[in-house]
């Protein structure tokens, strides 16, 4: 049987990883400044996840949300804490697609409407609805086509206005990443969000915050929609959630009621991946990773601006992205080649940082050393 191919894939076979390298069935040791896309958080194989994963499959892996799940309840308890948010309520679920499925779904359910805006440029995932709201039509299949999505200029405060002013009584929910990834490293400035809240505030509409990539803590904040000074009414979480372990979730406000089946999923909150999704929290909030996401961020973001082939250096924390000219075209394909590093994209010419938030310094320094030398040569 053939695997269906729909990833161009780099031929590198990586068997083994910890913190922030990972290393090839040669041995070839790889800096990993694209953290998996975005899914490391606390770093590869990180001691804490591994035993607490362990240790939980020594004692039941998965039983079904027919039962009670102690360990949902702590991972509430913590994602409360260490989000700020205590008074929301947690639904969990297995990917970032799936998060803002429900995050749109229970938008409707809650105050009955259809029409949801999202913004150009943005990606919300490949199921249904969540791919509906994604601003890019060669991924949309038809059956997925609806009327009920509008897309918006992304940070255009006037458009915004205008479309509420005309249809806001229908408009049932507002999604927006507080940085964009996949669209470049774009990110939503506090004026835009802080009007999205005035306007779904104003009208009765859901504040749905994207957080799968910009969230759990690679801002330097939780969230990066935290930045505003704002609450979102519903924040969708996959990616970091679990450091590599499958696991998605919204954090919902406590505005919004829940009704028995109204979200369902079979493998959701299952006993290892809350294990997992607990042990990353508690490196998180041992080891200061947010802390460290925004010194280590600010740093690296500091120095790539000294370096001025690279144009329009951006990003907050540990996610950033810079544009690279025509002329250093084959920069990331060197950066891993000869440099055996990392790196993510954006586009064709949009380089993304999106490593552990437990990147050190002395490994940033060692992918600044790299990439001047490439600037360079
Ligand atoms: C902002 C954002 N939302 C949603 C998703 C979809 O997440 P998943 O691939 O886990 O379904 C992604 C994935 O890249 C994302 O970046």
């Amino acid at each position: 049987m053939k695997l269906f191919d729909v990833y161009p894939v780099n031929d590198i076979d990586i068997v083994k990883a910890a913190g922030s390298y990972v290393w090839d069935d040669k041995g070839a040791e790889y800096l990993d400044m694209y953290g998996g896309h975005a899914v490391i958080s606390i770093g590869h194989t990180h001691p804490h996840w591994v035993k607490k994963i362990e240790d939980q499959l020594e004692k039941i892996a998965f039983y079904s949300n027919s039962i009670k799940i102690p360990l949902q309840q702590e991972l509430a308890d913590k994602l409360g804490t260490v989000s700020g948010k205590n008074n929301y309520q947690l639904f969990l679920c297995n990917s970032g697609a799936e998060a803002n499925e429900n995050a749109l779904k229970l938008a409707s359910f809650h105050n009955g409407r259809k029409k949801i805006i999202a913004f150009s440029n943005g990606f919300h995932g490949r199921t249904s609805l969540a791919v509906s709201v994604t601003d890019n039509p060669s991924i949309v299949a038809p059956v997925n086509e609806t009327e009920n999505v509008i897309f918006l200029p992304f940070n255009d405060e006037e458009a915004l206005r205008n479309y509420f002013k005309n249809n806001g009584k229908d408009v049932c929910a507002v999604i927006v990443e507080g940085i964009q990834g996949v669209g470049g490293i774009r990110i939503a400035s506090d004026s835009f969000l802080q009007l999205i809240r005035a306007l779904c505030d104003e009208y009765g509409a859901v504040f749905i915050a994207d957080s799968v990539q910009c969230g759990y803590g690679r801002s330097g904040k939780f969230y990066s929609h935290d930045y505003a000074g704002i609450n979102a009414d519903i924040y969708s979480m996959a990616k970091g959630m679990g450091n590599g372990f499958p696991i998605g979730a919204i954090s919902i406000s406590p505005t919004i009621a829940p009704k028995h089946f109204m979200l369902g999923t079979t493998f959701g909150g299952n006993h290892l991946a809350c294990a997992a999704a607990i042990a990353v929290l508690e490196v998180i909030e041992n080891e200061n990773l947010l802390q460290n996401a925004e010194d280590i961020g600010n740093y690296l973001m500091t120095e790539l601006k000294k370096i001025p082939e690279l144009q329009d250096v951006r990003g907050k924390g540990l996610m950033i992205g810079f544009d690279v000219p025509p002329k250093l075209s084959e920069l990331r394909k060197n950066l891993l080649q000869k440099h055996k590093i990392f790196t993510g994209q954006a586009k064709q010419n949009v380089i993304r940082l999106l490593p552990s938030l437990a990147l050190t310094k002395i490994d940033a320094d060692k992918f600044l050393k790299a990439l001047k030398e490439e600037v360079a040569s």
